[in-house]
């Protein structure tokens, strides 16, 4: 039996369908993403091979052709275009009202500090670490603009992809992570804090929260291994800055 070129194409597709939505082929199920990849890259290698002969293109072509052009298929053309704008309607309808919540999770927004933490090769004492470049607002306002001018190079190179280019916690990559990336921006968040409790933060990151803030799956980078300690005082200097805050002071 001899299977046209257009039926080869409708079976192929269908065939590579159902290898990639195969999660025992690939150990797991994969991201929905992927699979709109894989179909496309198998879509475009199917037509591919079909066309590679002028029998097998006009056998794919033809049937469209007769389709779209001969007056007797008239009724059958209505029907097909009213219904693929329809099914589009409604797979959008259908994507747009079922938003899958996720799982609550108990969380304290800012975790009780440690006492003291290592890093740098030396330990640093949460209540009386100071950021050594807060003094020069009121000594060296030229040397301070300039600190926090580097400061706001550094967040613009290494944080602004999750905290967002407005402090606001809305960054590119943001709405990927749970718990989500914090604002800066707004009264109630870093001005509730000291300088050293956000030094402390950025230094040691999510593998650094405190056991007992379980259950934790912070995409927050321990940054000790990427900015030296000047530059995360000073990238702190910057956050306060850009958002008007100010530091707690130390008690
Ligand atoms: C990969 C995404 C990501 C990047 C890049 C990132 N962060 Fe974060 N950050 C997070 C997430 C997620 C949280 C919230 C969870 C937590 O507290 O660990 C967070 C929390 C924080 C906190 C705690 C704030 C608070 O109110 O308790 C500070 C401070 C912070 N980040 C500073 C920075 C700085 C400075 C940089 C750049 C040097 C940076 N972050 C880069 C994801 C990121």
């Amino acid at each position: 039996m001899k299977i046209s070129p257009l039926l080869q194409f409708v079976l192929f597709t269908i065939a590579a369908f159902i290898i990639v939505n195969m999660p025992a082929l690939f150990g797991q199920p994969l991201p929905e993403s992927l699979i709109v990849l894989y179909m496309f890259f198998s879509i475009v290698m199917i037509l591919l091979v079909i066309t590679v002969t002028d029998k097998g293109a006009e056998g794919l072509l033809r049937p469209i052709v007769s389709f779209v052009n001969s007056p007797e298929k008239r009724r059958l053309r209505r029907v097909v275009f009213i219904l693929i704008p329809l099914a589009f309607a409604f797979l959008t309808y259908r994507s747009l009202h079922s938003e899958v919540a996720a799982p609550v999770e108990h969380r304290q927004v800012h975790p009780a500090p440690p006492d003291s933490f290592r890093a740098y090769g030396r330990e640093f004492v949460i209540q009386s670490t100071k950021n050594p470049f807060r003094a020069l607002e009121k000594t060296n306002p030229g040397e301070f603009r300039k600190a926090v001018k580097q400061g706001g190079e550094i967040y613009f190179k290494n944080c602004f992809f999750c905290h967002g280019a407005l402090l606001d916690g809305r960054g590119h990559y943001a709405r990927a992570f749970t718990p989500a990336p914090l604002p800066f921006k707004g009264g109630n968040t870093i001005a509730q804090l000291q300088e050293s409790y956000l030094f402390w933060r950025i230094v040691t990151g999510g593998p650094g929260l405190p056991y007992e803030s379980a259950p934790w799956s912070s995409a927050m980078p321990a940054w000790e291994s990427m900015l030296s300690s000047t530059e995360v005082w000073k990238t702190i200097l910057f956050l306060y800055d850009y958002t008007g805050n100010r530091p707690q002071e130390l008690r």
